[in-house]
């Protein structure tokens, strides 16, 4: 019978940066996934790759002086050995500089265009002139370049749009008539309350004012905009528009784009709209997981807290990076690294809940029947049917969890097999058994229960634990493959006879105290990068340097701080970032627009008292008249909070 096609994919990485363990998270979710997929015999297509154009990677070659292509390149060979290391089990590698990528991503664009869903226009943004550089309005500190604090003039340059909105009302239908197609439901809601139906905005799809992209090939003054020539690696990998498109065919629509929830409005929004525009068939599920946060942040190499993934697999095996992912943080919302987290689970989950269980269990079988499993026919209801209840719902359990994507429930089933065998071994005490010639054919039920126990576990957590599967199968002694499967999960399959196998312990037993004093001195990046970014960040030190200068009252005194009541709030039309605010300001009604859309919602600010400078001379931005600005502080990065009150206060009130 022919196998069932099944496609999966992580996002393609920025190649501007060394990837970190929260990077690591989306590739080996998916790789369980896809793992598991084809023990349960799909056919499994398994896609990651490399994101490689934009002017950030542009401006960083430069800086060192090669070409992009060489920048890229070096830094994709990284990415690529990180997933091996990772047994990431990908069975395809796509990147954005491939030549069948390059074609497809401009037959589309060619497409769009002629069928009228691309069209030309102009686009206005940020210039400063002196920096030559084009900022969007968030990035501005003050309003000026936050490269040389200089002001910054509105310029227009001609792109090309597309015509998103057209599609937007099919897309709400879609979304609203398949709930499973964002996934967990809370980002559907976010997606259509936030951005679908507010209205969606036309968007500009080409840039003019840097070199390293794909080109238009009808306009090569202009390169295709990064994230639809990035989105189309899910299809361009499966020769979608190319001369060989059987495996577009076979495989799409992709069965599941497992992201981050940063990037979830891009595959939700632009990505379901391109693929209408281009007659095709939308994938079955887009799913955002949380990410993998430290001190209350995300990790990201700006911050300096970023967590070498290398370093960690060289310490503590794959397997435990792996298990550490995929049972500590709850999918679809975030969780926390630490190395305190890393190190307890490592001990209590895997060296002694786990790697114990095994090692006694062969053990005994080799003290009390010379290495051999022994026959089971002394079956006790009271203290064995709970082992053979869990083992025999264990794959139902496991294959639930999986459909809905919850992997660490997926673990936590099988370690509560894990849990009630090592119960199993306290209540049965099989060393007193052992003393008891008339109780032998017990002894060796008991033995026999443990082993296929350890069987079932072995066997579903093969898409999870690469490694540490294969030594259980191998001290088990297991070779028959036949017997590793998830249709071989009946119990009492394990053949009597099987010769066990002593081995090393699987993971051996961590001293936390001590331990946690060396991972402080384990990861020296942390240093280097916190004093690599303040080489990079000049701006804030400027920034810091000049409030360091004291100003006299009277200067302080010029600024009209005032507290704002925020009466309405909607989402700026022409632009990515701005909120249009309408505020009371002791019963004068305000228009502020303001760069916070990437962190609040039109709804999350409606009702806050904010503080805003009422002195400032109002601006007009977007075609609308800017009357103030709202107080905010942000990491120049991805956390940003509006200043407000702590106690109820009125609006209007002067701040001092
Ligand atoms: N290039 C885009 C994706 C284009 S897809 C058409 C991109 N790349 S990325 O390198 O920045 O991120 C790749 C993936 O890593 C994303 O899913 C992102 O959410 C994930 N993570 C990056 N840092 C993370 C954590 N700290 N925690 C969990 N996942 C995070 O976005």
């Amino acid at each position: 019978m022919e196998k069932k096609p099944f496609y999966i994919t992580t996002p393609i990485y920025y190649p501007s940066d060394k990837l970190h363990i929260g990077h690591s998270y989306t590739t080996v979710a998916a790789d369980a996934i896809a793992r598991y997929k084809r023990m349960k015999g799909y056919d499994v297509y398994f896609l990651t790759g490399s994101d490689e154009h934009g002017q950030k990677i542009e401006r960083k070659a430069k800086e060192r002086g090669i070409t992009p292509k060489q920048y890229v390149d070096e830094i994709v060979a990284s990415f690529q050995s990180l997933w091996r290391l990772m047994d990431i089990s990908n069975d395809g590698f796509v990147r954005t500089t491939d030549d069948y990528h390059v074609k497809a991503v401009q037959k589309i664009f060619k497409k769009l265009y002629d069928q009228g869903d691309i069209y030309k226009s102009t686009y206005s943004g940020y210039y400063c002139t002196p920096c030559e550089s084009h900022w969007l309005e968030r990035q501005l500190v003050n309003g000026c370049c936050p490269d040389c604090g200089r002001p910054v003039e509105i310029v227009e340059e001609e792109s090309y749009f597309f015509r998103t909105s057209k599609y937007a009302p099919q897309l709400i239908e879609h979304i609203k008539t398949h709930p499973e197609f964002i996934q967990p439901a809370s980002r559907a809601n976010e997606m259509l309350n936030n951005f679908l139906l507010p209205g969606l905005e036309d968007l500009c799809v080409s840039r003019t004012t840097f070199k390293w992209g794909i080109p238009v090939d009808f306009d090569d003054k202009h390169v295709v905009y990064v994230w639809l020539d990035a989105l189309s690696n899910y299809i361009t990998k499966l020769g979608f528009m190319s001369d060989d498109d059987s495996m577009y065919k076979k495989f799409w629509p992709a069965d599941i784009h497992l992201v981050g929830k940063e990037i979830v409005r891009f595959h939700t929004i632009v990505w379901p709209i391109m693929l209408m525009a281009l007659g095709q068939p939308l994938p079955k599920q887009v799913f955002g997981h949380g990410w993998l946060v430290l001190d209350g942040g995300k990790m990201s190499k700006s911050k300096g807290n970023v967590v070498d993934p290398v370093k960690l697999v060289e310490r503590y095996g794959v397997d435990a990076i792996r298990y550490f992912l995929l049972r500590e943080i709850p999918f679809g919302a975030d969780g926390v690294f630490s190395n305190e987290a890393l190190v307890t689970r490592i001990n209590s989950d895997l060296a002694n809940d786990l790697g114990n269980l095994l090692s006694r269990t062969v053990a005994m079988i080799d003290k009390y029947f010379g290495g051999y499993i022994p026959e089971h026919n002394e079956y006790v209801p009271d203290e064995d049917d709970v082992i053979l209840s869990l083992a025999k719902n264990l794959p139902n359990a496991v294959e639930e969890n999986m459909n809905a994507l919850r992997l660490p429930e997926c673990l936590q089933e099988i370690w509560k097999l894990i849990g009630a065998l090592n119960k199993y071994i306290d209540i049965t005490a099989p060393w007193v058994l052992a003393k008891d010639e008339a109780k032998k054919a017990r002894l060796g039920t008991v033995l026999y229960n443990l082993a296929e126990g350890l069987r079932f576990a072995a066997v579903l957590i093969q898409p999870f634990l690469t490694r540490t599967a294969p030594k259980m199968f191998e001290q088990l002694g297991i070779a028959d493959d036949g017997l590793k499967t998830i249709d071989s999960l009946e119990f009492g399959k394990l053949p009597v006879g099987t010769k066990v196998v002593k081995g090393e312990a699987m993971f051996p037993r961590i001293d936390v105290k001590k331990e946690l004093d060396e991972l402080e001195k384990l990861f020296p990046t942390h240093v280097e990068e916190k004093k690599e970014e303040k080489k990079e960040e000049k701006k804030p030190a400027k920034e810091e340097s000049k409030s360091a200068e004291t100003i006299e009252f009277d200067d302080f005194a010029k600024l009209d701080l005032r507290l704002a009541k925020i009466t309405a709030c909607e989402l700026v039309k022409k632009s990515d970032h701005l909120l249009k605010l309408t505020c009371d300001v002791g019963g004068e009604t305000r228009t502020i627009l303001s760069g916070i859309r990437d962190f609040y919602s039109p709804e999350e600010m409606v009702g806050k008292t904010v503080v805003i400078v009422a002195n400032l001379k109002p601006r007009k931005m977007c075609g609308m008249l800017s009357e103030g600005m709202v107080l905010a502080v942000d990491n120049v990065g991805d956390k940003l909070s509006v200043l407000t009150t702590d106690k109820d206060m009125e609006s209007g009130l002067k701040v001092r």
